[in-house]
């Protein structure tokens, strides 16, 4: 296994919309060796979720992780390593919440974004069966967050206050516990 470069807001891959994975493809070794290499990628970047694009490969795959309990994103609901391919996302409920977000193609900055808190997503697992996951709160925003990559989207296109873009450093100081 090896930890794969993460590219950066600017390099165009991020701006991208991402291709769509046939099932050979998604059950192939050398994608189960791409997981493999996400997983630890993310976790060696201490990350709760990473998109194909981010390691500059523009397919539509997107892993997350979130360990949950108390954590620089305030108490969470955990998540097991989930894999999604191919992922579409329904709003089941427009409401909406906002969340400090970061991105590791962001490093360095927190934003502060509004997304709607309830919603389907139909997928296709590592081992290219369909899958539907409903997701609340915390978790429907990191999917919507971690889908946008798949379409050349960030975080930072999000924000409709641009007072609430910062860096990280003074978003502890002054803005986490708000
Ligand atoms: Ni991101």
């Amino acid at each position: 296994m090896s930890v794969l470069n993460i590219i950066r807001m600017g390099h165009p891959t991020l701006r991208t919309p991402a291709s769509e994975v046939a099932k050979d493809d998604i059950v192939s070794t050398s994608m189960n060796t791409l997981i493999e290499d996400m997983v630890e990628t993310l976790e060696d970047a201490g990350g709760i979720g990473l998109a194909a694009p981010q390691i500059n490969l523009p397919i539509r795959l997107a892993i997350i992780q979130v360990p949950g309990g108390p954590s620089r994103y305030g108490d969470i609901d955990s998540a097991p390593l989930t894999v999604f391919f191919n992922p579409r996302i329904t709003v089941l409920d427009p409401a909406s919440a906002g969340y400090w977000e970061g991105c590791l193609s962001v490093p360095g900055l927190r934003g502060y974004v509004q997304r709607p808190q309830h919603v389907r997503v139909d997928y296709l697992t590592r081992d290219a069966e369909e899958a539907t996951l409903e997701l609340t709160g915390f978790l429907a925003t990191v999917v919507q967050h971690e889908f946008d990559h798949l379409d050349g989207r960030l975080y930072v296109d999000h924000i409709s206050d641009m007072s609430l873009l910062m860096f990280e450093d003074e978003w502890q100081r002054y803005h986490q516990d708000s």
